[in-house]
């Protein structure tokens, strides 16, 4: 059975989130999604409108995801990786590079973002309603 990682916040969830999730799910039989909490967006100077618990119940709805587990600092990829014995790690293209470190562990892949969409467009394009 392979299994497949990916992380991010997935707040206000939007097509390019299930587009990444399915592309995701496809690399393998196991997709598990770590979400970040409340307490590592304020570190990560983001601001979810949806809580930990909401996004987290809303992405277990979603039928490409298998589990749901909380993101709450950038150094735990690593024991997250071993814990589940992750095989792939799936990340969008903004983030190139950055998870190189961690093909010691696991197959890093980043996918293609879906153009035109994103969370922080769309709380932009609701204020100019
Ligand atoms: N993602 C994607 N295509 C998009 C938007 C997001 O493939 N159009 C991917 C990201 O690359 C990431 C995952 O979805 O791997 C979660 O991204 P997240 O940061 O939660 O969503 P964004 O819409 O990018 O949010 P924001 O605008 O707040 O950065």
């Amino acid at each position: 059975m392979k299994t497949v990682i990916t992380y991010g916040t997935f707040d206000l969830l939007h097509a390019g989130h299930i587009n990444i999730l399915h592309r995701a799910k496809a690399m393998g039989d196991y997709l598990i999604v770590g979400i970040s909490t409340d307490s590592f967006n304020v570190i990560k100077h983001k601001e979810a409108y949806h809580t930990f618990e909401n996004r987290k119940m809303i992405l277990e709805a979603i039928r490409y995801v298998d589990k749901v587990i909380p993101e709450d600092s950038w150094e735990q990829k690593i024991h997250d990786i071993e814990t589940y014995n992750v095989d792939i790690l799936v990340m969008g293209d903004d983030w190139e590079g950055e998870f190189d470190y961690l093909n010691e562990y696991c197959n890093v892949i980043y996918l293609p973002r879906t153009t035109g969409i994103s969370t922080s467009q769309i709380k932009d394009n609701l204020r100019n309603l």
